[in-house]
């Protein structure tokens, strides 16, 4: 931190592993007070381990954002703390990959409870300390998917949509407070997000009802492909598959979370030394190259180039 400046204080949501992980410890590492938050306090071992090793200022404290009680307690917690949160980045998220007709309602409400609802939460918790002070940053990480729809992809990709339109909306409300808000869309990065993607429970099965909670909160992470059980193959499975095969292996040669962690940081400082209120970033070649394809081509033009990158 530099000397005379008053510390900042940084939320972030989902720090457990990927993005949030490397995000707290790089933004504790450049003088943020930084609270690296997670749903399961059982996996802050590492982390913890870094901080005290690097002697780095860095607090671990719950935060499920599912729970409107948990989110509520945890922000109460760090305001009480240290008065004020400057900087909040909504991390938090998985993947739910199949097709629409596969996916039960309760899967789609899932997803959009922590990919959409999650941010809600915490963005509401926070904004009155930040518009009292007439200061802060609200740091939303959507996708790629969230400008531009992938098959397979239709109910994560709606999380990440209304997470744009939200921030777009917002940013004309928040931008006479000073308070800026920023998207970070990365295309295919290499963390835990793909191997954590999960997967309908029933695909191929009509539901009748809808999947019970207990069944429901058990959800595997599986592929459709190697779902051995013929009677719940999808109709949908060789779009999936096809899908997937591009999906998987871009993997290989991703970005980091460091990388994305280093773009968080570089438009926090943006940020700072501007006035505009809305902001965006792609990150990784992928997302590059849909997100200039979509501003510059006629939409059957880009329902052609995308059908051929991830259909054929
Ligand atoms: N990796 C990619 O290809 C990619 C691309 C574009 C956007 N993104 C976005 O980047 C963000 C981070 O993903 P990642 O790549 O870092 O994946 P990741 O390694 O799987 O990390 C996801 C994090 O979110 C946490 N989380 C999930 N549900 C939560 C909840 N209800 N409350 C609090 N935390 C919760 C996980 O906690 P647990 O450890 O407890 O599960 C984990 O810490 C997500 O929003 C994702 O949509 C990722």
């Amino acid at each position: 931190m530099e000397k005379g400046k008053e510390q900042k204080v940084a939320v972030v949501t989902g720090s457990s592993t990927g993005i949030g992980f490397e995000t707290s410890l790089l933004l504790a590492r450049n003088g943020f007070y930084t609270y690296a938050t997670m749903r399961n306090t059982k996996k802050s071992e590492t982390i913890e381990k870094i901080a005290s090793k690097e002697n780095l200022p860095l607090k671990v404290l719950p935060l499920d954002v599912d729970s409107l009680d948990s989110v509520r307690n945890t922000i109460d917690k760090i305001l009480d703390e240290k008065n004020k949160i400057d900087i909040l980045v909504n991390n938090a998220g998985y993947g739910l990959f199949g097709a629409l007709e596969d996916i039960s309602i309760q899967e789609v409400k899932q997803q959009f409870e922590t990919n959409f609802f999650g941010a809600i939460r915490t963005i509401k918790q926070v904004l009155p300390s930040m518009r009292e002070q007439k200061n802060g940053m609200i740091i939303n990480i959507s996708s790629i998917s969230g400008k531009v729809g992938f098959p397979a992809e239709c109910i994560y990709v709606s999380t990440k949509f209304a997470l744009e339109g939200l921030s777009e909306s917002i940013s004309y409300e928040l931008g006479a407070y000073g308070i800026k808000v920023i998207l970070i869309e990365p295309g295919v990065i290499n963390s835990n997000f793909v191997p954590n993607i999960k997967f309908p429970v029933r695909p191929g099965e009509k539901l009748k009802k809808d999947v019970p909670a207990e069944e429901f909160s058990e959800i595997k992470t599986q592929s459709c492909t190697k779902n051995t059980d013929k009677k719940n193959l999808s109709h949908y499975s060789n779009t999936i598959d096809v899908f997937l095969s591009h999906y998987y292996p871009a993997m290989k040669n991703a970005p980091l979370p460091k990388e994305v962690a280093l773009l968080i940081l570089e438009s926090i400082k943006n940020a700072t030394n501007s006035s505009e209120s809305l902001y965006r970033y792609l990150i990784g070649e992928d997302a590059k190259v849909f997100g200039r394809a979509k501003d510059n081509l006629s939409d059957s033009e880009f329902y052609q180039f995308v059908s051929k990158r991830v259909l054929t």
